[in-house]
């Protein structure tokens, strides 16, 4: 008989082969500090006897440990219930949604607000519920924009990583000759995980409105960070111009789920055409009042003013070391190039105590294989002076500095 199956253990060995097979290692909290296991595949995974100290989690306010965060998820929990139990347009939509809504869009100085299960289905189901002709979209942008520009069937036009003028130039390209009516969104992260760098929101919202196009921003980087738990789009004051602002919960927030922000309109279409949002169940209640806790704690608390000041620390630190470190956030790459001595680096911190994994291609370009750093604000001074040795003594011993 045909075998019309699939080789899975040939397609494994080919990403072995190719050193690009993943495994999972679980930790045992979501916290600047943990015990790590070894990945073990199915077996089950036994933790190290020796803490490590993280420096790679997008929890960048440290508030997945936050007592006031855990008691409002297990208030929830206990009050409304532990999942939504059906999409939010069947049975599954609650007050604590609501609740979370109108905090995401006071923060964000909008009509209205909505929350999706995760940021990859915000972004999906908003890029093809909007049905854009023709998307514009930064080459460095996140695999769940460009899967949204996928399935959405748009011309993707790409223009240079934050590059303004060469966004300008392809808008120009596109208005040459194809019909007036064609609708335009020209969609950005505004903080690049992997590079660190900030989109020029200013800048592209000035391109934007020269050929009338509309402008996304993916601000799942950014959220809770900047002015009043704002992102970029706060930072810069263009809230007002960004026609959809969009981020996650699960970064900064410290939860699960993502959201999308802007007129009643645009939250009225998604309601009723995002796929990811009609046919899901909604976000788990404990998610949800989690999320709201931790918005309100980052608008009001010194968590952001205590990332920032640990960011400056290490980046100060870093690069009088030597190092060279990419973007301007509180994400600090450090660019080794090939991909052997991005694993020797990450090798060689992890023995002193500090996770920092490898960051290779395919997910960053051929031949600038990195290190992504990412401090948080609960990190306390020593644990930044024992990351900045670490990498200190780590550069020293591969012969990097
Ligand atoms: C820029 C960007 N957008 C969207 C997502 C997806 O968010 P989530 O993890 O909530 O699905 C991520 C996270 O990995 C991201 O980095």
């Amino acid at each position: 008989m045909e075998d019309r199956g699939f080789d899975l253990g040939r397609r494994l060995e080919a990403l072995e082969d190719a050193d690009l097979r993943r495994t999972l290692a679980p930790v045992d909290r979501v916290a600047e500090r943990g015990y790590f296991a070894q990945p073990s595949g199915g077996d089950i995974p036994v933790l190290e006897s020796d803490a490590e100290l993280v420096f790679a989690s997008n929890n960048y306010l440290g508030l997945t440990s936050d007592q006031r965060i855990q008691d409002a998820a297990r208030q929830a929990a206990a009050t409304v219930g532990t999942g939504s139990g059906a999409s939010r347009l069947v049975t599954g939509d609650t007050m604590v949604h609501h609740d979370l809504e109108r905090l995401l869009a006071e923060t964000k100085g909008t009509d209205r607000a909505l929350a999706f299960s995760s940021g990859y289905a915000a972004n999906v189901g908003t890029i093809t519920a909007l049905e854009p002709d023709v998307i514009f979209s930064d080459e460095y942008n996140h695999a769940s924009i460009i899967d949204g520009c996928r399935l959405s069937n748009a011309d993707v036009i790409q223009y240079d990583h934050c590059n303004v003028p060469n966004l300008r130039a392809q808008l120009a390209d596109r208005a040459d000759g194809y019909p007036e009516d064609e609708s335009w969104l020209i969609v950005t992260d505004t903080v690049f995980s992997m590079d660190g760098t900030v989109a020029p929101l200013s800048g592209i919202c000035d391109a934007a409105d020269e050929f009338g196009a509309w402008v996304m921003a993916d601000e799942a980087h950014a959220t809770g960070l900047y002015v009043d738990g704002g992102g970029i789009a706060q930072a810069e004051g263009v809230g007002d111009r960004v026609d959809v602002q969009l981020g996650t919960l699960s970064k900064a927030l410290a939860s699960q789920g993502g959201y999308v922000t802007g007129s009643d309109d645009l939250i009225e279409c998604l309601v009723n055409d995002a796929r990811s949002f009609v046919f899901s169940t909604g976000l788990s209640p404990p998610a949800a009042a989690a999320a709201s806790e931790a918005l309100h704690i980052s608008r009001h608390g010194d968590a952001r003013e205590r990332l920032w000041e640990n960011v400056s620390h290490l980046r100060d630190g870093l690069e009088t070391m030597g190092y060279d470190v990419l973007g301007d956030s509180q994400i600090l790459p450090i660019v080794v190039g090939d991909r052997e001595t991005a694993l020797d680096l990450a090798e060689a911190v992890r023995e002193r105590g500090i996770v920092t994994p490898a960051i290779r291609p395919p997910t960053v370009p051929e031949g600038t294989s990195r290190l992504r750093i990412a401090p948080m604000a609960t990190h306390s001074q020593e644990d930044i002076v024992a990351c900045l040795e670490a990498f200190q003594e780590a550069g020293e011993e591969i012969g990097l500095l």
